[in-house]
């Protein structure tokens, strides 16, 4: 089958679906691929680059017929009416706002999935759009402020005198923010951020920066990893807090957002006006409404008080190379997901919720919006209305019924059966039976109350079990039992698959911070 790669027609868009790097991978997928004349020209990919890569360079109306579309925004109604009826289109369509697109789509026979519909859930992460291009955004926003800013970020001691460092602060620590903190952190800036999450605290301090938060006696820990709306207390206390953050800092990023819902209002005129002249405002919500008063969609606002308020919806775009290269990327986990037998024949099965969640309509049909995925992270994609539905979900699930007596059986058979078993076993066995079984039951607990984020120094420890495990079986090799030789050899097989798998991981994570 023939993907098309069209020129993007949405206006000051310059990023492209495919690059010559994610071609090569489509091919390798059995796709032949079809890239429209000057379709990369703004992403730094010429068409020379795309046909060294396999691809063909074709018209428009070629690339459009091709029996799967590619594309970064949704299409015209003139895009529309080039597509092939059967055909599949696979870009950003953001259904629960685009009644008409859907319709005109299924209207047009073809199946269209959209990229920004794809769940969030650990298996499609691969295929998130929304957070490659939000990770792109938030370090965009730290260096346009940073254009905008009249001053170093990182503090300077010259023989002219001393600067102090930047104050920087970041509301919304989800993955445009957690970006934003490791780009200003790394131009030397002193980095604080605040989110109604209170679980990010220990990302954002891990990323150097301090977490602030409203002065209330709790916040909830979200359920699903999602905000949530705010009581009026946590309001209050927040506009308190964002207040005082307002009149210290020099940059302030903004990139709160609840799913489903317009962008919330957490910084006001008045808080505008209080902050220092020179002072740089990005607004990474401004297309959703925004987070800041005064804020414009596309726009650099300059207020009476000398405050710049960065408005920009097209961070991601002015990176365009690299986010083509990460959106190219996620097109082609999709594809790689939708072709198992890697003979350029998509399969959609719609029992699997990524297939499913993203697809708007297929053969006539429309199929939005999808059941909710009933999982913990099940975004509330499609407002309250979804959100209720999966809560109801959740609800309905039968609860697992744990018989109270359980646990005390459980020792019971336990103790009973070491019991018959110190009968029967020689006594100089047993001492270490019995220390094997509490090491057994002790491991059990202590690991499993280890945080995950602990367990890469966990893994050390364990590995330094397994070199005692190790040396301990080597030295029962030569008894003369074959059943000890043979218990002997599956420790040090065992002990061996955790000591040297533990390297692997490691080494493999060290690469991940080495420079090319
Ligand atoms: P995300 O869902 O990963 O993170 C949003 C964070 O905001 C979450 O951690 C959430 O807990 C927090 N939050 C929600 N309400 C809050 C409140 N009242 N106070 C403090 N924190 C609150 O979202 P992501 O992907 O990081 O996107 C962030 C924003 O950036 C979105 O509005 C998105 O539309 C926008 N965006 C803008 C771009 C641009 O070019 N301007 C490009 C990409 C994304």
């Amino acid at each position: 089958m023939r993907i098309g790669v069209p020129a993007e027609t949405h206006p000051g868009e310059t990023r492209v679906s495919a690059t010559p790097a994610t071609v090569a991978k489509l091919l390798g997928l059995g796709y032949d691929v079809l890239v429209e004349s000057g379709a990369g020209r703004a992403a730094n990919h010429s068409d020379a680059a795309f046909e060294a890569a396999g691809a063909s360079i074709g018209a428009r109306a070629q690339v459009w017929a091709s029996d799967i579309v590619f594309g970064i925004n949704s299409p015209t109604t003139e895009e529309i009416a080039m597509l092939r009826p059967g055909a599949i289109v696979i870009c950003l369509l953001a259904p629960a706002l685009k009644p008409d697109l859907v319709a005109a789509l299924t209207e047009r026979g073809v199946t269209a999935m959209a990229m920004d519909a794809v769940p969030r859930i650990s298996r499609a992460q691969a295929l998130d759009v929304l957070s490659s291009m939000a990770n792109i955004a938030g370090y965009r926003a730290v260096l346009e402020a940073a254009h905008e800013f009249g001053s170093f970020f990182t503090g300077q001691v010259t023989a002219a005198g001393k600067v102090p460092p930047a104050k920087v602060f970041i509301s919304g620590a989800g993955v445009a923010g957690l970006a934003a903190i490791g780009t200003a952190g790394s131009l030397g800036a002193m980095v604080r951020a605040t989110d109604v999450r209170p679980e990010v605290a220990e990302q954002v301090e891990s990323m150097g920066a301090e977490f602030v938060k409203p002065n209330v006696a709790s916040q909830e820990v979200s359920s699903d990893g999602y905000a949530k709306e705010v009581g009026a207390d946590y309001a209050a206390a927040a506009a308190l807090m964002y207040a005082e953050q307002c009149a210290q800092v020099d940059i302030v990023v903004t990139t709160a957002l609840i799913p489903g819902r317009p962008a919330p209002r957490l910084i006001t005129k008045e808080m505008v006006a209080a902050m220092k002249p020179g002072s740089v405002i990005v607004d990474m919500a401004a297309g959703s409404g925004g987070n800041v008063e005064g804020s414009v969609a596309d726009q650099l606002v300059v207020t009476d008080n000398g405050v710049k308020i960065i408005g920009y919806t097209d961070l991601a775009g002015r990176l365009p190379a690299q986010a083509s290269q990460l959106f190219g990327t996620n097109l082609v986990n999709l594809m790689t997901l939708l072709t198992p037998g890697k003979d350029g024949q998509p399969v959609l099965h719609f029992d699997d919720v990524i297939v499913r969640g993203m697809t708007v309509c297929k053969d006539g049909t429309t199929m939005w919006p999808p059941p909710p995925v009933q999982v913990s992270a099940a975004p509330a994609a499609a407002g309250a209305g979804a959100a209720a539905a999966a809560a109801a979900a959740v609800a309905a699930k039968p609860e697992k019924v744990v018989n109270p007596n359980r646990k005390f059986w459980v020792i019971g058979i336990v103790a009973a059966a070491f019991l018959l078993l110190s009968t029967i076993l020689p006594g100089a066995f047993l001492p270490h039976f019995t220390v094997f079984v509490l090491a057994v039951v002790i491991g059990y607990y202590v690991i499993g109350n280890v945080h995950h984020a602990l367990h890469t120094p966990l893994m050390s420890v364990t590995n330094a079990i397994s070199g005692i495990i190790v040396v301990g079986a080597l030295l029962q090799v030569p008894s003369d039992n074959p059943a000890i030789k043979w218990v002997a050899f599956v420790a040090i097989l065992l002990a061996s698959i955790n000591v040297f798998g533990g390297f692997t991981v490691t080494q493999r994570m060290l690469n991940m911070f080495r420079k090319a």
